[in-house]
């Protein structure tokens, strides 16, 4: 079981256990109650863009297994669950509404609902319609006006069932590995459109705030982003570092909490820097209720010729989990105290942190040790935070069960949950068992 100093805020019940999933990566039914393609449905069929030419035509069968998923979900002692709504569900191409997808969302919500359980919405992971990606995608201003007559629909339906609104979830990934390196759907590897799309993204965000304070005012409206922290290689390349952190976190968490672009890296980027109009900035930053924090682990930068040019370090005999990220729980505590010395931060909820490892089921269980570490030593980073005045209310595993990972496919499994892709069965690994047994004990005060 995993356990905490006696005084830590962790041990509070009002400090919010969840576990997160998003819908490509889960529900499967990808051709069911007239869903339209994604770009990641498209992306899945490009040779060599997906291990294996995997892809979520069924995933975990969430769509039709939510129920179950559910029951487990309250049965491992979790007090909140963070989804996300699949935009090509709700918003047909004539931009008339799918009362279809609306129901299946009134369904798991129901039974979240029924269960007690906090409810977190991402309305954005990923699954951009593939109609919008035809007229430019996130290149194209006009899908920041796109997503925000969406979340006008999903949040007027929902109002404050939905007890946290994250618009997106990590622009960074959606611009960068969307539009930059081209790792993700859509596939563009261009600087230019990496900005442009990270512009129109946080766009997009800055428009959805105010739909869903008018429509949910008593919900809590926030944002997810992922980071990274940087450490410099050596004493000589602090410069560079600092200059990939303006780069990489900054990029997006200074526009939305100060409303500005960092100036060093809009000054060496100025060739491909995105269009800006009259206005964006102050739209962008609308006041957030809530940060989501997304970390696994962290980078190491070295200087690459010239400053600013940097290149990451691959670093030998450091823990590392199947997908290659070092396990570097002190990153997180860095992380932390770092953005709360940096900005005025509204209440962090860290919504992403997990791991992916080789997983086995013997004799029916899967005991994931290094997993349970990992999760106990990333929590006790969690607690150093808190008492170093950082506000943290609240923590949410990734993942509740293994899941389509993206341009990994199937291979890397995060869940704490295993599943068999052949028969659907969740089997819960140790580390979730060792959730359900502190979070039970939690609850009747140990
Ligand atoms: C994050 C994504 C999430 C999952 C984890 C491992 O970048 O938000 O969907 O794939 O990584």
């Amino acid at each position: 079981m995993y356990k905490f100093p006696k005084d830590s805020k962790l041990n509070d019940p009002k400090f919010v256990f969840g576990v997160a999933t998003a819908s490509y990566q889960i529900e499967g039914a990808t051709n069911v109650d007239d869903r339209c393609p994604s770009i990641w449905d498209t992306f899945c069929t490009k040779p060599g863009a997906v291990y294996k030419q995997h892809n979520g035509d069924v995933a975990c069968l969430h769509y039709h297994l939510y129920q179950q998923d559910v029951n487990l979900i309250e049965n491992l002692g979790m007090d909140a669950y963070r989804l996300s709504i699949a935009w090509p569900r709700i918003i047909r191409p004539d931009g008339s509404i799918n009362q279809k997808g609306l129901d299946f969302y009134d369904r798991v919500i129901s039974a979240l609902e029924e269960k007690n359980l906090t409810i977190m919405a991402t309305l954005y992971h990923w699954d951009l319609p593939q109609y919008l990606d035809d007229k430019g995608g996130w290149l194209n201003r006009e899908t920041a006006y796109k997503f925000a007559q969406y979340v006008e629909v999903v949040s007027s339906y929902f109002g404050d069932r939905i007890d946290f609104y994250a618009t997106l979830n990590e622009p960074w990934c959606s611009a960068f590995h969307g539009y930059r390196d081209g790792k993700h759907a859509p596939g563009i590897a261009d600087d230019k459109s990496g900005f442009q799309a990270g512009h129109n993204l946080l766009l997009a965000h800055g428009l959805a705030i105010p739909i869903l304070r008018k429509n949910a005012a008593n919900s809590k409206h926030g944002i997810v982003l992922n980071f990274n922290p940087v450490y410099p290689a050596d004493e000589f390349a602090i410069d560079v570092a600092n200059f990939a952190e303006q780069e990489h976190t900054h990029w997006f968490i200074k526009p939305i909490l100060e409303g500005e672009y960092p100036e060093t890296v809009y000054q060496h980027y100025i060739d491909v820097m995105p269009t800006i109009e009259d206005g964006d900035m102050s739209i962008i930053s609308a006041k957030i209720d809530f940060l989501g924090v997304n970390n696994y682990s962290r980078t190491v930068i070295d200087q690459d010729g010239q400053y600013p040019n940097y290149k990451a370090v691959h670093l030998r005999d450091v823990e590392r989990t199947h997908i290659g990220w070092e396990v570097y729980p002190d990153g997180l505590l860095k992380l932390l105290t770092d953005l709360h010395q940096t900005y005025q931060l509204p209440p962090i909820y860290i919504t992403e942190n997990g791991a992916a490892f080789e997983d086995k089921v013997v004799d029916g269980v899967v005991e994931d040790e290094q997993r349970c570490r990992y999760f106990q030593n990333y929590l006790s980073s969690v607690d150093e935070a808190i008492r170093q005045g950082v506000d943290i209310r609240g923590y949410f595993a990734w993942s509740f069960m293994d899941n389509f990972e993206w341009s990994e496919g199937y291979k890397m499994r995060f869940g704490i949950v295993y599943v068999d892709y052949k028969t659907q069965k969740r089997i819960p690994k140790r580390s979730a068992l060792e959730f359900r047994e502190y979070l039970i004990a939690r609850r009747s005060g140990f």
